[in-house]
């Protein structure tokens, strides 16, 4: 059996559920700006000296991303990385022929085109280690050295033949990617072995969980090509995994403060292990960022006998945080605990005396946003707390200037969560390249931390997480902020109290190399969590989506949208900008208030999650799913896109019905993306996500991950391999397998053009 059902009816992950209990404002509610919607979409984007260059996500800060140019005059040198950018075709346009909606157990991309397996779970990757038997027996001490589980948010970091980053390199470099979760029922011989129910549900096997230790966290790969194939080099010494027993420094605000005190660290200066590390980020120094989403649920924490002990303040972060379960893979429970607490460290209950003398405080050692530099693979990563404690999805890195401060912004992956930005105090002086997480004390442990609030009239603010401002003080009546630390310790908790828009579920961040305006996927919420009461301008849809051929209700908003914004001024670091919603998902069939942009059966899809620009040719939209809703019809897709800019389309007032309910809802909706703006590019094999992606330094690799294909086996079928809900990528009666796929054009160009 499993510890948990990772998904609801809507194959939404239950992880996701909201624990936001606010009344924050909608749209509605707020005070229209003065300012006229007309003179706010003429402000410009991109002023003269601004460089629109940014480098989230893959490509190594982007195969061509760091072109780092100094603001006009220009005051300051531009060092390497100096990588030559691919020549993309004017006009640039989608060159490839659709891919049809599918449900095959395959990958699928054009005609012309070729994806293949690159890394997949279980693989070796250090010398002496045996290739992966994937039946569930292999020796659980050998998977601090074989792939992880679950990939998703990935970096291609070129690399030369003097072993730096060469954000150009087109054939070498390394692959660093994150291993969100775990399928528990492939891992084992028949699945987790687990006594009793309940509160009272132990594992019993300490093998098995040293495994799913292992499996969760970051893989560090040196990848290479020879002739047309990808491949990875096994006993490279710059392969590593950082998993759940990996040693991390705390820096920031909240480091060495009571807040992050543990049996394990009593000055509270460090920590073991990352997990549910969903999307990443990267800087502009050469270093990977990775970001803790789903971690509240890992931690043992029973209310009824654990609140007793608990102060009011504590009370409230936890329910703020949801940390209050039997942990969803029980690994408390072994016993006996080891001499170093490798079980107890997951029991966030009080059971010692003071908060070092157990991990009563272990929930807080989490959330975080965390540095790792692949270039140095005896680094300790550094979890870097200025950057605030939440569902951190992922932090893509703004438009990098020289004498500017360096902007991530950032989504908290749950229903009714926030959009944050953080905005350091230094600027950027690009003779720290290469500087490793030395130059990540200096640029992400002091700065500013902010929220977004999205207005009716297509303005936003950027309100700062600080105590003594925007209700964040000792008498705000929700929660009392003692210091510094406690505001990026219970940053949700700052956030409400400065009056934050919640939104559909923010997943990744994004920004346009050409505009350097700011895309965040809002994958779906439901009805419960946003009633049609409860739309707003940002979030403004309300429908059924029914399912299958029994028409199964899907109410809400369950095929998610994608809003994006503009930084005043064509600053990052403003206070202010405008915003509408770039693209909806929809199924092409639905009717024109729920299918908003016009999409068809060559481009309509549903929950978009992963999102990223390319780099070496700018202006190119990826765009990734992860999907419960449209998979009565297909399995989840990446798509290309060349989007434009915020106000390229116009006021929209949509329609939303719940039942015999109807209500309308004002936004502001982009323009419609058309064939040739939006494209499906690839189809997944069953009950898979698509997510994760990067390029090679040249643009003519694309790096695709195929998260958790059958992921919803019954846990009663493992002995019988017909009943698997996925064979990829190995076929046959095979246990799936979550993997990285390479994806290259027959002729060798550029991939989607
Ligand atoms: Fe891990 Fe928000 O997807
Ligand atoms: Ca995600
Ligand atoms: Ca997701």
């Amino acid at each position: 059996m499993t510890a948990n059902t990772r998904t609801d009816d809507n194959g939404i992950d239950l992880d996701d559920v909201g624990t936001n209990p606010t009344a924050n404002p909608s749209f509605t509610d707020l005070i229209a700006s003065r300012l006229s919607r007309r003179h706010l979409f003429g402000l410009g984007v991109g002023t003269a000296g601004t460089a629109l260059l940014q480098a989230c996500g893959g490509g190594g800060g982007g195969g061509t991303a760091f072109p780092i140019i100094p603001p006009a005059p220009a005051p300051a040198p531009a060092p390497a990385p100096a990588p030559t950018p691919a020549p993309a075709p004017t006009p640039m346009k989608l060159g490839f022929d659709a891919v049809a909606k599918g449900l095959a157990d395959v990958v699928t991309v054009p005609a012309g085109y070729t994806a293949s397996v690159l890394y997949r779970l279980g693989d070796p990757i250090a010398a002496g280690v045996a290739a992966y038997k994937n039946d569930g027996t292999d020796d659980p001490a050998t998977y601090d050295r074989r792939a992880g589980d679950h990939h998703d948010g990935m970096t291609f970091f070129g690399m030369n033949a003097s072993n730096k980053w060469d954000a150009a390199s087109a054939a070498r470099g390394l692959l660093v990617m994150n291993h969100e979760a775990i399928t528990p029922l492939f891992l084992h011989p028949a699945g987790q072995t687990i006594s009793g129910t309940g509160n009272a549900a132990v594992r019993t096997s300490a093998d098995e969980v040293l495994r799913e230790f292992y499996l969760h966290g970051v893989s560090v790969i040196e990848i290479n090509k020879s002739g047309s194939a990808w491949s990875y080099k096994q006993d490279s010494s710059f392969n590593r995994r950082v998993h759940t027993l990996t040693e991390m420094a705390f820096s920031g605000p909240a480091a060495k403060t009571d807040y992050l005190k543990t049996k394990y660290s009593t000055d509270g200066s460090k920590t073991r292990g990352t997990l549910n590390n969903c999307a990443n980020g990267t800087t502009p120094w050469g270093t990977y960022l990775t970001c803790e989403e789903n971690w509240a649920g890992y931690f043992r924490r029973i209310k009824a006998t654990d609140d007793p002990s608990r102060t009011a303040k504590e009370i409230a972060a936890f329910t703020r945080y949801g940390v209050a379960s039997t942990g969803r893979e029980l690994w408390a429970t072994v016993t006996p605990d080891t001499a170093d607490n490798l079980y107890g460290r997951w029991n966030a209950q009080v059971v010692g005396a003071t908060a070092t003398d157990d991990f009563r405080n272990g929930a807080n050692t989490y959330g975080w946003v965390v540095e790792i530099d692949p270039f140095n693979p005896s680094s300790t990563p550094k979890k870097r707390t200025a950057l605030g404690r939440f569902g951190h999805e992922g932090a893509c890195l703004g438009p990098v200037v020289v004498g500017k401060p360096l902007v991530w912004y950032m989504g908290d992956d749950s229903r009714n969560e926030y959009i944050y930005k953080f905005v350091s105090t230094k600027n950027w002086d690009a003779a720290d390249v290469g500087g490793g997480t030395t130059a990540g004390d200096k640029y992400m442990d002091d700065g500013r931390l902010y929220v977004a609030r999205f207005n009716a009239d297509g303005t936003g603010a950027w309100l700062e997480l600080k105590l003594g401002v925007n209700g964040i003080t000792a008498s705000n009546p929700a929660y009392a902020f003692a210091d510094a630390a406690d505001v990026v310790v219970n940053a949700r908790l700052a956030a409400d109290a400065a009056g934050a828009t919640k939104m559909d579920r923010p997943e990744w961040t994004a920004v346009n190399p050409k505009t350097g305006e700011v895309y965040v996927t809002l994958t779906n919420t439901n009805a419960a969590s946003r009633p049609i009461t409860a739309t707003d301008g940002a979030n403004p849809r309300f429908y059924n989506d029914p399912k299958g051929p029994t028409a199964t209700a899907q109410t809400g908003n369950p095929n998610g949208h994608i809003v994006r914004f503009a930084d005043e001024g064509g600053d990052p670091a403003a206070l202010a900008f405008k915003w509408d919603v770039y693209l909806f998902g929809a199924r092409a069939t639905a009717s024109a208030d729920i299918n908003v942009s016009q999409l068809s059966a060559d481009n309509d899809f549903s929950s978009p999650d992963g999102m990223w620009f390319s780099h070496a040719t700018a202006g190119l939209l990826w765009l990734e799913t992860d999907d419960g809703a449209y998979t009565d019809v297909t399995n989840c897709m990446l798509l290309a896109a060349l989007p434009g800019k915020v106000g390229d389309g116009g006021a929209r007032t949509i329609t939303n019905v719940d039942g015999a309910t109807t209500r309308t809802q004002d936004t502001f909706v982009g323009k419609a993306p058309g064939a040739d703006g939006l494209r499906r590019f690839l189809v997944g094999p069953k009950d898979c996500e698509i997510t994760g992606i990067a390029e090679s330094g040249d643009g003519r690799a694309l790096f695709v991950n195929i998260q958790h294909p059958g992921e919803t086996t019954p846990a009663a079928s493992i002995g019988d391999p017909t009943k698997f809900g996925s064979h990829w990528p190995e076929g046959g009666s095979a246990r799936p397998r979550s993997a990285t796929v390479v994806i290259t054009r027959d002729d060798g160009g550029l991939i989607g053009l």
